[in-house]
Order: structure tokens, then sequence, then C-alpha cells
């Protein structure tokens, strides 16, 4: 039996588009034993999305890792125990295809290495913000050149950060359908030297640094515009610390001093209600650690 962690992501943070990716202290636990055929069980966040049979984005992962390796893929009875909310932007679909690649890898004596699994999970994901700190933890800034995967991975120390996730129907697929096909010079340029200090700020625990530049023009208010309550639960977040919207949203990502958190949170998670759209919250911290055996 061999059991696994994977953790929940937040991509983009502010600036970062597509590049910038933070694995936080939320996590999915799966168990694959050996069984006489392929079975699928989700217990937790989202099972009764999951339980629909045994064709998942985690068993197609798995599957691919066998077809690779040249392998046939024998019974396997996969139980995944999630935490991480799905369709909230906090990177249940990379965790999912993390868990089938380095469960699969696992099972089989790990043929594939690290590198070799990154590129197959950008391969399925299709960019590595979400999937490169799955796999690797901490804050990290991925980008393909070509076929390569460039990435670099920090620790960082242990911000408290305040996730709320309104109870919207948002699909990454649409998420990105919203954007513009281009961007004015003006804007480009407002990103870069954002991004490059969100790094920096988020580096050094600085969150007076981190609000000021947390901030972007590329995707967030493109999407939050369609996201009811969405720009007001981003503003109210802004006033307690830096703020996001998490990966494509719809949820809101707040790095806060520790004694905001709660305060926070109920705030937040008020500007959606107010709208009556419930929530979902949590506070949590990021992890310097991405997908492990346990
Ligand atoms: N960078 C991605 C996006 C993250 O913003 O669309 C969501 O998968």
């Amino acid at each position: 039996m061999i059991k696994i962690r994977v953790p929940a992501t937040s991509a983009n943070l502010g600036p970062g588009f597509d590049c910038l990716g933070l694995a936080l202290d939320i996590w999915n636990e799966i168990t694959f034993e050996t069984a006489y055929k392929l079975t699928y069980q989700a217990f937790g966040e989202g099972s009764e999305k999951l339980n629909k049979g045994t064709r998942n984005l985690l068993t197609k992962a798995y599957a691919l890792v066998y077809e690779i390796c040249g392998k046939k893929i024998t019974g396997v009875k996969v139980s995944a125990e999630n935490k991480i909310f799905m369709s909230s932007g906090l990177g249940s679909s990379a965790a999912a295809i993390v868990a089938g690649l380095y469960g699969a890898n696992l099972t089989l004596g790990e043929p594939l290495n690290k590198q070799e699994l990154l590129n197959l999970a950008v391969h399925l994901e299709g960019h590595p913000d979400n999937v490169a700190p799955a796999f690797l933890g901490g804050l990290v800034i991925s980008l393909t050149a070509g076929e390569e995967l460039i990435w670099r991975k920090h620790e960082l120390p242990d911000w408290t950060v305040v996730i709320v996730k309104p109870q919207v129907e948002w699909l990454t697929k649409s998420a990105r359908a919203v954007l513009p096909k281009s961007f004015s010079r003006n804007d480009a340029t407002y990103n870069i030297g954002r991004a490059a200090l969100v790094v920096e700020a988020l580096r050094n625990g600085d969150l007076e640094l981190l609000q000021k530049v947390m901030d972007d023009r590329i995707h967030q208010s493109y999407r939050l515009k369609h996201i009811t309550g969405g720009m007001a639960a981003y503003k109210t977040a802004k006033s307690f610390g830096a703020a996001a919207l998490s990966g494509a949203g719809p949820s809101i990502i707040n790095f806060v001093h520790p004694q905001d958190a709660e305060k926070a949170k109920k705030e937040i998670a008020a500007a959606f209600e107010e709208r009556e759209i419930e929530t979902k919250s949590i506070v949590t911290n990021p992890s310097g650690i991405g997908a492990h055996m346990i």
C-alpha cells in the first residue's frame, strides 16, 4: 500500500500570471492499494462530484505513467481523502494530476525522476504554476522555454494566509476565456515589476511591500467582474493586507498579520454573503514541502 499527500496551491499571486504559485498547508491524502481491478473512491471535498466512476484526472495521470513506462495497468484501489476545495482556484486539478503521476511512479519503483514527472504534469495541466508547487512545495517561479520547463523554488517565512471561497460555479476554462488576447505595453510593464517584487516581498516576509505590489492588470479585473461579490471581497481583503484572486478564482487569498486573520476571514466572507453567496473559508500557512509519501 502507498499513501501520499499533495498540497493545495495558489497560482498567479497577483501579477505572476501563469508563472508564480505557492503550496499551502491544505492536503489531499491518497492511498493506492493492490486490487483485482481499478476502483476509485473520494471522501471529503468534492466527493459527490468525483464518485462517478473511475475516469478522472487522477486516474488519467496514473495511467499515463504506466503507458510511458510500457507497463500494463494492474488493478489498484485508489482512495482519496480530500481537503482541497474543488473549482476554487486552489489547485485541486493540479493536486489530482500530481497524485496520479506520483502515486503511479512510486507503485512502479520510481522509473521517472522529478523533472520528468513535472514535465508530464505540465503537459496534462497546460501551465506549470499549480503543478510545480504541488510537486515541489514552497513558492515556485516556473515557465516553459520551448520544450524546457525552468523553475526555481523558495521556502517562505511563516505567512498567515486567509482563503475565502464563494460557492459559485466558475470553471478555469471560462476564467481563461474572459481574458483579452493581447495587452498594452503599459499593462505588461505594470505586471513585470510587480511580479519580481511579489517574490521579493514573499521571501522576506515583508507584508508592507507585498501590499503595495500584489496587483495586476492581466487577469484579475477581467475575472472579478464575473464573480458575484468578487470585487467587493477583494477590496475588503486589501484593507486587511495583501490580496489576490487565487489562481483563476473564485477564491480570494489574503496575506495578513496573524492577529487580523479571523476578522479578515469574516469580513471577506460577509462581502459574498451580503449578496446571498455562501462561502467556505480557511486560515492556513504556506507549505515548504510538496507531494510526499506518508
Ligand atoms: N494561471 C492559471 C490561470 C491558474 O490564471 O488561469 C489557474 O489554473
